[in-house]
């Protein structure tokens, strides 16, 4: 939901429920387990991948079933909120949005396609089909690059815009709060 203008700010309000935020922090210690941690390709490493999946798949059902923000309906980038978006940011305007904002939503969406991908890449490789294939082994590399490349100005974004809109994005999905300052 879009507020008025930032001049009215709401007070704090709860937007994130708790299976919002563990789903969020669940991922990326799986994430970062894999990326930097767990050596590659091995048990450990399966496991985290296949949970960090698992992590997505029910992620996309509370899409559906769950908390209002936490509804694809509330959030889901269509070209009209995109596009109305990209219009109040080129003048200048900063919209508050209680949930996630278009844009945002749009990176998130590609964080989870991502981490889907490389579940199935991943997968693949332990079959007797494609086990041992160069290109599935790039191919599992290159997404798993990308993911940090994305979530590192995912993460980014979330703190810059943070501080332009006066908002304690990244506490709010901690506590499941938004609050100005
Ligand atoms: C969040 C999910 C995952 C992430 C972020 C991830 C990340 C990575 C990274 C960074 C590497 C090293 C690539 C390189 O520099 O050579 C790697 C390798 C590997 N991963 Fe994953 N992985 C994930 C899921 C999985 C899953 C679910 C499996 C298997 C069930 C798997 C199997 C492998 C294997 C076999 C390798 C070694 C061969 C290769 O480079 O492709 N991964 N992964
Ligand atoms: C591997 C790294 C990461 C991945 C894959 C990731 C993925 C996601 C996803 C999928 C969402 C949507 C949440 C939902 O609606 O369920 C999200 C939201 C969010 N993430 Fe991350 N994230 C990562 C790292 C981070 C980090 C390091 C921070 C903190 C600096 C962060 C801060 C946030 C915030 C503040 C939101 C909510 C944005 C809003 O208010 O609209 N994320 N992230």
């Amino acid at each position: 939901m879009k507020t008025e203008s930032p001049a009215t700010p709401p007070p704090a309000v709860r937007v994130w429920d708790p299976f919002v935020r563990i789903f969020h922090w669940g991922l990326v210690t799986c994430v970062v387990l894999n990326q930097f941690v767990l050596e590659e390709g091995k048990t450990a490493h399966e496991w985290a991948g296949y949970t960090a999946s698992a992590l997505v798949l029910a992620r996309l059902i509370w899409g559906f079933v769950g908390s209002r923000h936490a509804r694809f309906s509330d959030f889901f980038p269509t070209p009209s909120r995109l596009a109305a978006h990209a219009r109040a940011l080129r003048n200048g305007e900063h919209p508050v949005y209680l949930g996630h904002n278009p844009l945002g939503a749009l990176m998130m969406l590609a964080l989870m396609a991502t981490v889907l991908a490389l579940g199935v890449t991943g997968w693949m490789q332990t079959t007797d089909t494609f086990f041992g294939e160069e290109w599935l082994m790039e191919l599992h590399e290159v997404l798993a690059h990308g993911l940090l490349i994305a979530a590192g100005l995912h993460a980014a974004a979330a703190i810059v815009m943070g501080r332009v809109e006066r908002v304690r994005l990244v506490r709010a999905m901690v506590t499941g709060t938004k609050q100005h300052f």
